[in-house]
């Protein structure tokens, strides 16, 4: 139970990261007693709010609860305003620290979590370790929101300037995919059932595909897209962890280390192309307006730059050389503004080599992984046709969760700040995960950055992004599972 007692600071505490997600997430761990009176945590940003007035934006945002146990919770609540370059204030801030930790009793078990720019990251962290803000008792973690740099150099700067003040393993870089419900049911389906786990492999499997697909353009945070784009926003991150979880190998058991050591399997693996050939493996894309003129283009969003060369869609082909892959593409894609929210993972199965009913066309098995919004499974199978017809067709053997069972799932930040709390770090990304995959997409940008050729916009808002896309696939023979 010593465990459940913490104080959080969040530094951007009152920023829209805090207030939108992590905030309502934890008012969820107290509604559900996983957080109950020995908690407290400490918003500090720049302004200079009080903390009835902290309090107030906090509740703001909670949809759950009665209105009693919102102001419960956010008497928990403490604002701090603090100027991160202001050694002064750490000593303000560490005062507080101790008067909160003495008051809720809680030993000393600290979470500081980094809700803001990167650029004062290595700050605070120096900071917190000059004017002995960690605590010599109970526990010390650091909780870092993406981006974790813009490429693996600044990555790397990042990182250094965090260990200098707090261990390897004090460390839980967030990445909020591995908090959803169906990429962390990804590792039952392959390692509790015999049957996928034998089937897991390139002998049976011809490609797996995952798409990323949202409806959203890139709203108000134009500012940050521009100096992001969706390689880095999408593909560094979300969907190289996601390409972890379909192919490392079994951990040797459900301990932190073993689940680390077999994702760094995949992140050290990774198929390196040479630049001639990137232009064939990944091309991108920028949404113009859409058909009927209702959507913007991207050049045309707020704080967009109208010549903009920044993408907002990617698809590519990774390899991975592990001999379990050889050969296996695993084609990616994600975009904004297309037709729908979707994400969903896509394993194709090699055909049969032999067609022994004489049916006309036998498609490919294929098992798809609803992420979002809907969550389920579906294995296509051949199967007979009813009746006197020898022909084959496809049947889908499917579960999706009922609307009782997505109720129950925890939004991805729930679940994480308590896996945090519980210092379990499994679903947290290591640096040889991160620096792996940034040396990998570092090679693709570098190669973008060379050819100033990308002929955007060369997609209308609205649709499934530019026709390269569709060639990446058509070049070997293959098409996307999913199309809308
Ligand atoms: C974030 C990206 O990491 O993920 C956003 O910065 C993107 O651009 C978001 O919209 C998508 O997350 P989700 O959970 O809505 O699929």
């Amino acid at each position: 139970e010593n465990e459940k007692r913490v104080l959080m600071v969040i530094f951007g505490g009152s920023g829209d990261l805090a207030h939108r997600k992590l905030y309502p997430a934890l008012f969820e761990l107290y509604l559900k007693g996983q957080l109950d009176q020995h908690f407290a945590v400490i918003g500090t940003a720049r302004r200079p709010w009080t903390h009835d007035y902290f309090r107030q934006t906090v509740a703001e945002n909670l949809q759950a609860g009665t209105a009693a146990q919102q102001q419960a919770f956010v008497g928990h609540f403490y604002y701090q305003s603090h100027d991160v370059q202001d050694a002064d204030h750490y000593i303000i801030l560490k005062k507080l620290i101790d008067t909160l930790d003495e008051q809720y009793q809680l030993h000393g078990n600290r979470i500081f979590y980094m809700a803001m720019r990167p650029a004062l990251f290595g700050t605070i962290a120096a900071h917190l370790k000059s004017e002995h803000l960690l605590s010599a008792s109970g526990f010390n973690r650091l909780i870092i929101e993406k981006p974790f740099g813009h490429d693996y150099q600044s990555a790397l700067a990042l990182n250094d300037a965090v260990i200098s003040t707090f261990a390897r393993d004090q460390v839980y870089r967030i990445d909020h995919y591995l908090g959803k419900e169906m990429v962390q049911n990804i590792p039952y389906l392959r390692f509790d059932n015999p049957l996928m786990a034998a089937v897991w492999n390139h002998d049976y499997i011809d490609n797996i595909q995952i798409t990323l697909a949202e409806k959203l353009g890139v709203e108000e945070r134009g500012g940050y897209y521009e100096t992001a784009g969706a390689l880095r926003d999408m593909v560094q991150n979300h969907i190289m962890q996601i390409i972890a979880m379909l192919a490392m190998p079994r951990p040797a058991d459900n301990t932190d280390q073993a689940i680390t050591a077999a994702r760094r399997e995949v992140f050290t693996h990774l198929h390196q192309y040479d630049a001639t050939e990137i232009p064939r493996k990944f091309i991108r894309g920028q949404y113009g307006p859409s058909e009927d003129g209702q959507a913007l283009g991207y050049r045309q969003e707020d704080k967009i730059d109208p010549k903009s060369n920044v993408e907002t869609f990617v698809a590519g082909e990774i390899q991975l050389d592990l001999p379990q892959w050889q050969g296996v593409p695993f084609y990616v894609r994600t975009g904004k503004r297309l037709p729908l929210k979707k994400t969903r993972i896509d394993v194709v199965f090699k055909s049969a080599a032999q067609n022994l009913f004489g049916s006309e066309t036998l498609a490919a098995p294929v098992l798809t992984i609803e992420v979002e919004p809907e969550m389920g499974l579906t294995w296509h199978l051949n199967a007979k046709e009813v009746g006197q017809s020898t022909s084959a067709i496809q049947r889908p053997l499917h579960f999706a969760l009922s609307q009782t069972e997505a109720g129950q799932v925890p939004d991805a930040y729930e679940r994480l700040i308590l896996e945090a709390i519980n210092g379990r770090r499994s679903n947290f990304v290591s640096w040889q995960d991160m620096s792996g995959a940034w040396q990998f997409i570092d090679g693709i940008r570098q190669v973008w950055e060379e050819c100033q050729c990308p002929h955007f916009p060369n997609y209308p808002a609205g649709t499934m992004g530019p026709a390269a896309s569709d060639q990446l696939l058509q070049a070997s023979g293959r098409h996307w599972i999913f199309t809308n």
